[in-house]
């Protein structure tokens, strides 16, 4: 990129540190200096262009007044690092008080090198590689201008419909909060330090939770689960010091989160103990109108500013307003003042008053896609695969296979999946080549589109699969299939794929399926086709390099699921810790009226945890170290587990507890604990788990979070549906 600031030199001194006392005292001196208007400013996050997604919500020419006018805080999306230090030199230079911008992106699953999508990386269950990954992210975006990410995305997800499961890390709220840890030390390693960047926790709260999956659909979520279930994540990522939390789109208790006080003040700021800053997503302010809870902008303001909403992403309701609403004594000052200062203090907390340029690289390609970036792109992806079907050792395949790859994802790049950051897809390596260049035998046929009804690719298909050995099916989703604003009511394969395979299977060969998605997909109609099932999710960069190792066992698959695949799109919403219901299916009294349906069975395809590997490992033995839970005690769960294969290999190894009978009805099962472990060939691994009781802890009758005396039972095992059982009693 042309750098039209060659003669500039941008210092790269340490940043000095201060206390937060000190940053305190610098934070209240300029804001004894600021006018009103100004206090404002830094509660405006202006756009990079004017959005067509909601409305023209500025002028983009407007953009270097306001900076000029001290009207704006902060900069959405802005990549090119010539822009960036314009900008930010109009806002030091040419401003009255010179307070820098903060720049934030999407960066949330790599910045140049791309890891694996969120819901991908979350099946390694292993928060040391969404470390690594979010740290190379953090490298990678404060060396091209930015200083906060938003992300994590910490919503819980419980239904493949939403595209926007792509980004998150299942439906687990205790793993979720795992993740949420290693995002948010990944990014923040150190503020001060040109490194890293600032975090952003989103979306805040429930937005997973959007009725049939439909995007930006209403929510309806119980105070309990909300407790239970979608705010865990959240705690986790403030409790690890996230600096940013962005309010959700949806509402909850029919209020938007924009503008609900009870959320933001009483349980983000209150119960959870967050002191950041709280930003709207993109227009989510504006849209309380659509909500109906605002007749115009300048109750906008209000409401939101109320409800402590303190920096407003790309809708003007704030710049325009505000200061309007004071002089009428309709908005207490304060809530500018208390708004501002939390701004300043993240402006202080980077060092942007120090070195307003610190993240700004006009040689920024040179930091990007280095061999040790890519290196750990390819560990992440290749833990983030999971192998679902394996029948009869159709996988690894041998060298001297001849393979018939077939499909639209065989060669194709765009195998980064949504919020691609500023990737280029064309760094992205590609199965096919993969293949060829480590000298398989592999020809190749496209076959069909990812998703029309044109069969006219099927014959050529049929021809080249007739000549080889096995077929390796690289198909699912296109990358923008899921993400935002991406949901599907049919979760199927999209287009003909289906016809596809039916049609190769008629071959009567192994038929190897890699499938590409997003999301979890609706399988069923095929699965008895295929007897190899590779899991790629989207890999990121390396993702041929990747598969070509897990498929030829060069590696050995170790993914488990973290989000359920249904068996059909009829059981959705469906996930491991569902409560028992009056009529359990294993109780029948009556033989018709039970829980279940006329169709199809409870049961999913595949069940969270679940996940294959070339080894094969058995679990016994297991045992705790005394029957008897009391407070500030703790029980060693032990389990043996052997590789019984001919195949070295990594296992999970999963701890779940079920509540018996308690205060309110509690899932079947809640995952508490997970262990990833590497067997040699005939090895043994005693694995180890301290139970204590918080771990048994739920929110009771009362809302309590405590933990209720009785029986626990404890179960270990590879996956939600094959554990051992052993039962503990918790006594006060
Ligand atoms: C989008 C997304 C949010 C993202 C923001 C800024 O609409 O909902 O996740 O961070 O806008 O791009």
């Amino acid at each position: 990129m042309k750098n039209k600031f060659s003669d500039v030199t941008i210092s790269r001194n340490p940043l000095p540190k201060r206390s937060a006392e000190e940053i305190k005292e610098l934070v209240d001196k300029l804001m004894s200096k600021m006018t009103l208007a100004e206090k404002i400013g830094q509660m405006y996050e202006i756009g990079h262009s004017s959005s067509a997604i909601t409305g023209p919500e500025f002028d983009s020419n407007q953009t270097v007044q306001r900076i000029k006018d001290g009207l704006a805080g902060s900069v959405l999306g802005m990549y090119d690092n010539n822009v960036i230090y314009a900008l930010q030199k109009c806002a030091v230079e040419d401003s009255r008080l010179g307070i820098p911008l903060l720049f934030c992106n999407d960066i949330i699953h790599g910045c140049r090198t791309m890891f694996p999508h969120n819901l991908a990386m979350s099946c390694t269950w292993e928060p040391n590689l969404i470390y690594e990954a979010s740290k190379v992210s953090a490298y990678e975006s404060s060396h091209s201008g930015v200083n906060l990410t938003f992300s994590p995305m910490l919503d819980l997800v419980r239904d493949p419909r939403w595209g926007r499961v792509m980004e998150s890390s299942g439906e687990d709220p205790y793993l979720a909060s795992v993740m949420a840890k290693a995002y948010v030390e990944g990014y923040q390693q150190d503020l001060l330090s040109y490194d890293s960047v600032a975090s952003c926790a989103k979306h805040f709260v429930g937005y997973g939770a959007a009725l049939a999956g439909r995007e930006y659909n209403t929510v309806d979520i119980s105070k309990r689960a909300l407790h239970q279930y979608y705010l865990p994540s959240f705690k986790s990522a403030i409790d690890s010091g996230t600096k940013m939390v962005m309010t959700a789109f949806n509402v909850v208790n029919d209020v938007p989160m924009t503008a609900n006080k009870e959320m933001l003040r009483d349980v983000l700021r209150n119960q959870l103990g967050f002191k950041g800053v709280v930003i709207s997503d993109f227009t989510s302010s504006m849209e309380i109108t659509h909500h109906k809870i605002a007749k115009d902008m300048k109750e906008v303001a209000k409401k939101c500013v109320i409800a402590g909403l303190d920096h407003e992403m790309i809708s003007t309701s704030y710049i325009d307003y505000l200061e309007e609403l004071v002089k009428e004594k309709a908005v207490d000052p304060k809530l500018i003042d208390e708004a501002c200062h939390r701004v300043l203090t993240l402006k202080y907390e980077l060092g942007l008053f120090d070195n307003p340029y610190k993240n700004v690289y006009f040689d920024f390609e040179n930091y990007w896609l280095g061999e040790a970036a890519k290196a750990s792109s390819l560990k992440v992806a290749l833990e983030s695969a999971v192998l679902l079907k394996n029948e009869k050792n159709a996988l690894p395949l041998k060298q001297n296979e001849k393979i018939a790859l077939i499909g639209p994802l065989a060669k194709s790049k765009e195998v980064v999946g949504a919020w691609g950051g500023k990737c280029n897809v064309n760094d992205s390596s590609v199965l096919y080549d993969a293949l060829v260049e480590e000298g398989h035998d592999v020809s190749y046929a496209y076959g069909c589109d990812y998703n029309s009804s044109d069969k006219s690719h099927f014959a050529e298909a049929l021809e080249v699969a007739g000549a080889a050995d096995t077929i390796v099916l690289a198909i699912g989703e296109q990358q923008h299939m899921s993400g935002e604003a991406n949901a599907r009511s049919n979760i199927k394969l999209p287009g003909v794929q289906e016809e596809l395979i039916n049609e190769l299977k008629k071959l009567g060969k192994k038929l190897i399926v890699v499938l590409f998605t997003g999301r979890p997909l609706d399988l069923t109609g095929v699965i008895d086709q295929i007897d190899g099932l590779l899991c790629a999710w989207f890999l990121g960069t390396q993702s041929g390099i990747a598969l070509e190792k897990l498929l030829y066992g060069k590696a050995n698959p170790s993914g488990k699921l973290t989000m359920t695949f249904p068996y059909t799109v009829g059981q959705v919403p469906i996930f491991y810790n569902n409560l028992n219901t009056g009529r359990p299916l294993n109780k029948v009294y009556f033989d018709h009226y039970t829980t279940r349906y006329l169709d199809i069975p409870n049961t999913p395809l595949f069940p969270f945890g679940f996940g294959l590997s070339y080894s094969k490992f058995e679990y016994s033995n297991l045992r705790v170290s005394k029957k008897t839970l009391s407070p500030n005690e703790k029980i060693i769960v032990s389990v043996d587990v052997k590789n019984v294969s001919k195949v070295a290999g990594k296992e999970i190894v999963e701890l779940y507890i079920e509540a018996t009978c308690f205060s309110v009805s509690r899932p079947n099962l809640e995952l508490k604990g997970f262990k990833k472990i590497e067997l040699d060939i005939a090895q043994t691994e005693t694995i180890e788990f301290e139970i204590d009781q918080q771990m048994l802890a739920y929110y009771n009758i009362d809302m309590q979070n405590i933990t209720e005396p009785g029986l626990y039972n404890i179960y270990v095992g590879p996956s939600s549906i094959d554990l051992l059982k052993e039962t503990i009693e918790s006594v006060n």
